[in-house]
């Protein structure tokens, strides 16, 4: 799968969000080590706290599914009908870490507007891990 069918996953499955408190959309897919897609979108809750971010879904898919490693995640978020900045919140970039390598990729829409793509280290350095137990 290309980067560009890729994000047309997470585009596609953040129209699935359940996300009436905030209106913003977000969709996440996940190429594992085999090379199988896993996808996940935000669902809110009346009571906020109680909310899950795309990337929880999408982690949560691939666990279940078998799969081990985060290969490649492509986040798409905005409004309902046009994608925009979305960066992976703090917990989200923490989840991602469980499960990510030296090359796993992590292709979002940045902060200048244009699909990129980084890794872990990049948007979470001196990362608390298993290695710190
Ligand atoms: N959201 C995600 O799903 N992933 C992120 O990385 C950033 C934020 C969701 C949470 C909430 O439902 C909505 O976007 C607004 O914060």
């Amino acid at each position: 799968m290309t980067d560009d069918e890729l994000i047309e996953a997470a585009k596609a499955i953040r129209k699935n969000a359940y996300c009436p408190q905030s209106n913003f959309y977000v969709g996440a897919a996940i190429i594992d080590e085999t090379g199988k897609l896993y996808i996940g979108c935000n669902v809110e809750n009346a009571a906020y706290p109680q909310s899950s971010c795309a990337e929880a879904g999408a982690i949560s898919a691939m666990v279940a599914g078998g799969g081990q490693r985060i290969c490649t995640i492509a986040i798409a978020g905005g409004t309902a009908h046009h994608t925009s900045s979305c960066t992976p919140c703090g917990g989200c970039r923490q989840r991602i870490s469980e499960f990510a390598d030296t090359d796993t990729r992590i292709i979002v829409k940045g902060n200048n507007n244009e699909w990129q793509s980084f890794t872990l280290t990049h948007l979470l350095p001196e990362a608390f891990s298993s290695a710190n137990l």
